[in-house]
């Protein structure tokens, strides 16, 4: 069943480009979105004042991306928190607060107490889980099923994917309801969506320097993760991939929280990996991420950075550069991150981990 892979991870990061398809399918007719199963009525749609998204782990980090994404598109305001801290904190909900859960599993109960907590509050809560009938499901007021298939791999890869899918078609769907969109602004970006698929799969086609990068720095101590803007999320989830796969210290920063602390972390030969955005999009962000890679450079780290195809201002600075196909801004995660996944995956496997069941980990953690 691991269909000729020697682990699940490798065979359920190979599959993503289908789990894309596979979420978008059904979904959409050419530009204009179908999704029935936000069963919320427009009325109660409207009246949202806030998001909140709850989610642990891997799926927070689909949260966060979803902020930029559904703030952007539905002037909305979003948190995002983590699903353990969320009840305990006498959080603000009510009628008008649209609580978003998202949990492969759906069965984690930090974030079904969640979910629980926002219901008694009167909130609307939507599920965006790969667990058809799951608990979080039956107890969301409505459910976005992720298509990604089973994931076996205690690491989440395809399920993220997906997840970040489902979470640009909730904000899109949201901004068509609320009208903060047009309907040919909304089939511009879902036609985009659509050519992600092509997009993770050129990724994966051309991945293996990557492999090879992750086993020339198995025996490092530690690897630091930089990014802005959406490329903050995916710079938390390299670095939790490479926690959870290869125990190793990883940790990653918001780029312009450098100066502000961790660059006295900086030494010699430390590999920092930075998710640059395109210069296309946001090109303030770019150049100032350009300048964060000169600054760890000079202080003498080994500089890997994720770049657009064609952006050739990282070049002089870059002692590696992963290319990533171009796509609109918001987009990126769904090509960013799967480099990022190989790695962690690639450098496990040279220290001789198994990367389907890393120590101490749980697939679904049914414990608060
Ligand atoms: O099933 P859930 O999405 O609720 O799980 C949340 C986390 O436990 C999960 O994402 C965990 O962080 C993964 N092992 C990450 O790869």
């Amino acid at each position: 069943e691991k269909g000729g892979y020697p682990y699940f991870m490798l065979k359920e990061i190979a599959e993503q480009p289908k789990a894309v398809a596979d979420t978008l399918i059904g979904r959409h007719d050419g530009g204009s979105l179908q999704l029935d199963e936000v069963r919320l009525s427009d009325e109660d749609l409207r009246s949202v004042d806030k998001v909140i998204v709850i989610a642990c782990g891997t799926s927070y980090h689909a949260g966060l991306i979803a902020k930029y994404a559904i703030e952007h598109w539905t002037r909305v305001p979003v948190e995002v928190e983590v699903a353990s801290e969320f009840r305990y904190r006498d959080p603000i909900v009510d009628r008008d607060t649209l609580v978003v859960a998202i949990s492969q599993s759906g069965e984690s109960m930090d974030t079904l107490m969640a979910v629980r907590h926002a219901r008694k509050q009167k909130a609307r809560v939507v599920a965006i889980t790969n667990s058809n009938g799951s608990t979080i499901a039956r107890e969301s007021d409505a459910v976005l099923y992720t298509h990604a298939g089973p994931e076996v791999g205690v690491a989440a890869t395809k399920t993220f994917i997906t997840q970040v899918v489902a979470c640009y078609l909730l904000g899109l769907f949201l901004a068509r309801v609320r009208g903060t969109m047009y309907a040919d602004e909304v089939s511009a970006v879902v036609r985009e969506l659509s050519d992600m698929p092509e997009h993770i799969d050129t990724v994966l086609d051309t991945v293996e320097p990557v492999r090879e990068l992750a086993r020339s720095l198995a025996g490092c101590k530690a690897v630091l993760f930089l990014g802005r803007h959406v490329g903050y999320p995916v710079a938390l989830e390299g670095a939790l991939k490479l926690k959870e796969l290869a125990y190793m210290h990883a940790e990653a920063f918001a780029a312009g929280e450098l100066k502000h602390g961790p660059i006295a972390l900086i030494e010699q030969g430390l590999p920092v990996i930075v998710v640059v955005p395109s210069p296309r999009g946001r090109s303030v962000l770019h150049d100032k991420i350009v300048s964060n890679i000169q600054e760890v450079r000079a202080r003498g780290a080994r500089t890997i950075v994720i770049a657009e195809e064609g952006d050739t201002a990282v070049e002089p600075y870059a002692d590696s550069i992963i290319r990533v196909p171009q796509t609109a801004t918001l987009l990126a995660p769904l090509v960013a991150t799967v480099p990022l996944q190989v790695f962690a995956c690639e450098l496990a496997l040279a220290k001789g981990l198994d990367v389907d069941q890393p120590r101490n980990l749980a697939k679904s953690v049914t414990v608060e």
